[in-house]
């Protein structure tokens, strides 16, 4: 079939997939001026259903995406699907503390002809600053061995407090038929072959598998969830150690990856005038992650009136400092509340040139 398109003028091509507006037809039309395995292109044909046109643009980014993988509630290639029909061209999946969908995302990319770069979000903590959140590490250059032995670690800790929890859990309903291979199963609905090492559990897996089960009120929000059986310390008495901010920037660079500040108005409940008010606190925020060799912030949607504000704060501090900016909307998916693909976006400039791989007299593929 390639064959036979890659024969059909590209113009013809192009009038075809405007009358049709078919954006799997671009898939074929992005082939055709960048073949599989040539140079990564800086420019991409997408199809914009917002705006009903086609258009040969700059990067349209949204770098901050996650999956079934880890909290999503799409696979990656519905992600990638999707993002097509909102005139994406280049994409990073951004799962919580894991590597393993990258594959099915790579693949996807590439099957639709869309920019791929292999991402991760990942819990962590700096006690000094009292900062709870995560980062962003992006590996344009393909490497994370490194990584994926830190986030395996991570990985068995998550594991272990989700066995306690589901324990917990057995003695506080225990009529009902609760099992880790319970909630696993449904966790990879129709993905049979996705692998527990592959997959990143979290606090809201235990809910939903509770919720389907009808053990709590189905309209107890996640919130309600946490506060009464977590927190509390009802179902499960401790917690797990999350790395240091130091520690993830320090294994995430020694990857040749590169370290990105997500969402920073969360840390001023999402308030432009916070941040101003608080100026003092964001430059302690900025200077500390600065100094352990942060690479980039994010501008983020908000999801409130605060965007536009609080984005250009980060774009100053971000063209004063000489980081790299990216755009990410944090998807969760349809149906997760935090549907948000097509909302957010940007021109994205391209990762800093000259990344290396450390270790590796010859560039390796992801592992
Ligand atoms: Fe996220």
């Amino acid at each position: 079939m390639y064959t036979i398109v890659s024969k059909i003028p590209e113009g013809l091509c192009f009038f075809w997939a405007l009358f049709t507006r078919d954006p799997i037809f671009l898939v074929f039309l992005n082939r055709l001026k960048y073949p599989p395995g040539g140079p990564e292109p800086r420019v991409r044909l997408a199809f914009d259903r917002r705006r009903s046109f086609l258009y040969a643009g700059s990067m349209n980014a949204n770098l901050h995406l996650h999956s079934r993988f880890s909290d999503g509630t799409d696979w990656p290639v519905d992600i990638v699907r999707r993002a097509l029909g909102h005139g994406l061209h280049s994409l990073a999946l951004t799962d919580h503390d894991t590597l393993g969908g990258q594959g099915e995302f790579l693949a996807a990319c590439q099957r639709f002809g869309v920019g791929a770069t292999e991402g991760v979000e990942i819990d962590c903590v700096c006690p000094d600053l009292g900062y709870r959140s995560e980062l962003l590490a992006y590996f344009p250059q393909h490497w994370y061995d490194g990584t994926a032995k830190l986030l395996s670690d991570v990985r068995d800790k998550r594991l272990a407090y989700l066995r306690m929890a589901i324990g917990g859990a057995k003695r506080q309903f225990p009529q009902a038929d609760l099992s880790f291979e319970g909630l696993l199963k449904r966790k990879t609905s129709g993905r049979p072959e996705v692998s527990v090492e592959q997959l990143s559990f979290n606090k809201v897996d235990l809910f939903s598998y509770l919720l389907d089960l009808h053990l709590i009120p189905s309209d107890t929000s996640y919130r309600a969830f946490k506060k009464a059986y977590l927190d509390s310390k009802l179902l499960v008495e401790s917690t797990y150690g999350k790395p240091s901010c130091e520690e993830v920037l320090r294994v995430v660079h020694a990857d040749g990856g590169l370290v990105v500040l997500p969402h920073g108005g969360h840390e001023f409940n999402d308030d432009a005038k916070q941040l101003v008010k608080e100026a003092k606190r964001l430059k302690t925020l900025l200077d500390y992650f600065q100094n352990l060799g942060l690479d980039g912030l994010e501008l983020y949607w908000y999801r409130n009136s605060q965007t536009k504000g609080i984005n250009k704060i980060f774009r100053s501090e971000a063209k004063a400092r000489g980081l790299f900016i990216t755009y990410g909307s944090d998807c969760h998916g349809p149906g997760s509340g935090k549907e948000t693909l097509g909302l957010f976006s940007g021109n994205f400039k391209g990762w800093p040139e000259g990344l290396s791989v450390p270790g590796a007299a010859v560039p390796k593929g992801p592992s």
